[in-house]
């Protein structure tokens, strides 16, 4: 008999808790070339479970643990087990979010949970959708700013419209040039504005940079504030850059992919001060508070501005004469057709949660934040780039002894460029840590950890990290680099 895979799906969950066993590395890592030649690929001749099995076991094993506290490498992490279980329930039911006739609870439970989350942004007479991402929605924002101006665009496009021009910061992500590409803006056409030491848009240069592309005969029309941003975690001056934005009437977006998080926390929501007054905003819940890859939101101020910028009216799927209520076909305000239940998986943690629980994880995720924040300005050969912690991202340098006590000129920064990553492949090769790096304007290479709410991260945890990256940093020689 053909396998038909029902047996295979009852042992999934065992496979899962023995490949993800504490006792498993973090990572085997293994170059492309090598890691072709361990795995078999090839689908030409079905296997049968015993074979798939081997097949699953082997690709796990060579996967990244990413639910580890060893784990920093993105701004994603651990699951939340409740959202995972979330997951595993929207996959297995297995529909799309576009109307309410095939997906009637989870359209309920979206539309439950955007009403949520506006209340918690401050702006509860809005709306939102779910999205495929924070880079999707960006594409959201500047297309229902370009609506609300010119909503003549959807029809015939942006002939005839005055040079559109779009402002952001120099530490913000990169998602905005691929949608001013996509969108027929044109990368040229963003504005970047400086920002201070620790990643804040400057505002005041917001405003002359706005004043001088008017002054120049060109329409400014949506600034993308930032929210956390992607390295240092910075958080704009939100009442600041609404301020400006409401002085020269332009569209304020808030990229709160990272840092939307805290609003979770009774603590600390009031470092978000300033977004309810945004027209748009975009939260990603799989980055800080660990639902499962995909899980975005974006909502904006305008009630009806999402379906009237984005609706194509498909008449073999939002029918207007259908026998129930055709308001709750919410999936026209979307640029997809078929759509992820992905709110199912937020909603799944929350409802176990509460808005308490969630807060508490928030509350201790930027606790554990300013413990390691502390530690390594005290560490010796530590030195933070940034000392005011903002998102949950701790950004260093660790300095080698035989680096330290030396002048600290261009080429002794030259070498501190080459060090961090050479840090960072012993202590991936080693399976010690998994951890991001990167340059910043004048800052050459330095470690990002940035922590999330799962797994908890405990002190200790966080001193072994950094033991970790003194370790792998001990045994960096000229000669490597
Ligand atoms: C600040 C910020 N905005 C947007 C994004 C893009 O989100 P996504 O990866 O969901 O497209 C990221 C990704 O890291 C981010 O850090």
């Amino acid at each position: 008999m053909e396998p038909n895979g029902h047996t295979f799906l009852e042992k999934v969950l065992t496979i899962v808790r023995e490949e993800q066993d504490e006792s498993r590395p973090l990572i085997e890592f293994k170059h492309p070339k090598q890691l072709e030649e361990i795995l078999d690929l090839d689908v030409t001749e079905g296997v049968d479970d015993k074979k798939l099995e081997a097949c699953v076991r082997q690709v796990l094993q060579h996967s990244v643990k990413t639910d580890r506290v060893t784990f920093r490498n993105q701004l994603y992490g651990g699951t939340d087990p409740y959202g995972l279980s979330g997951a595993w329930l929207a996959e297995a039911f297995n529909t799309s979010q576009y109307t309410f006739e095939v997906a009637p609870a989870f359209t309920l439970i979206e539309l439950k949970m955007i009403q949520h989350i506006l209340q918690l942004f401050g702006i509860p007479e809005g709306d939102g959708i779910f999205s495929p991402g924070g880079s999707m929605s960006m594409f959201y924002g500047i297309v229902a700013a370009r609506h609300r101006a010119f909503p003549e665009v959807k029809a015939k496009g942006m002939r005839g419209l005055p040079e559109l021009v779009l402002f952001t910061s120099e530490d913000s992500h990169y998602s905005i040039k691929k949608a001013a590409h996509w969108l027929g803006f044109g990368t040229e056409s963003i504005k970047v504005v400086k920002t201070n030491q620790c990643g804040q848009l400057i505002v005041p240069e917001l405003d002359i940079a706005i004043q001088r592309e008017k002054d120049a005969g060109r329409c400014p029309l949506f600034v993308n504030a930032t929210a956390g941003t992607t390295v240092l975690g910075a958080i704009d001056d939100l009442v600041a850059v609404s301020d400006v934005c409401k002085k020269h009437n332009v569209w304020m977006h808030v990229d709160a992919c990272w840092g939307g998080s805290l609003i979770l926390s009774q603590k600390y929501r009031n470092k978000l001060n300033g977004i309810e007054r945004a027209d748009s905003i975009s939260w990603n819940p799989h980055k800080m508070a660990g639902a499962p890859l995909q899980c975005s939101v974006f909502v904006v101020r305008e009630r009806g501005l999402l379906h009237s910028s984005n609706a194509a009216a498909a008449q073999y799927l939002f029918h207007q004469d259908k026998f129930y209520d055709v308001s709750y076909d919410t999936g026209d305000k979307s640029v997809q057709c078929g759509r992820k239940i992905d709110a199912f998986k937020l909603w799944m943690m929350w409802k176990a949660r509460g808005d308490s629980g969630l807060s508490s994880l928030c509350d201790h995720t930027m606790d554990i934040a300013r413990f390691c924040l502390h530690t390594v300005e005290n560490k010796p050969g530590f030195r933070l780039v940034c000392d005011n912690l903002q998102c949950p991202n701790v950004c260093f340098w660790y300095i080698p002894k035989f680096m330290r006590g030396r002048k600290e000129d261009e080429k002794w920064w030259e070498v501190m460029h080459k060090i961090t990553p050479k840090i960072k492949e012993l202590l991936t090769l080693s399976s010690r840590l998994m951890v991001a790096y990167s340059p910043v304007r004048q800052y050459k290479n330095f470690f990002r950890l940035a922590f999330t709410f799962h797994p908890i991260v405990q002190e200790k945890d966080v001193l072994a990290m950094l033991q970790a990256i003194e370790e792998c940093g001990e045994q960096v020689t000229l000669d490597m680099l």
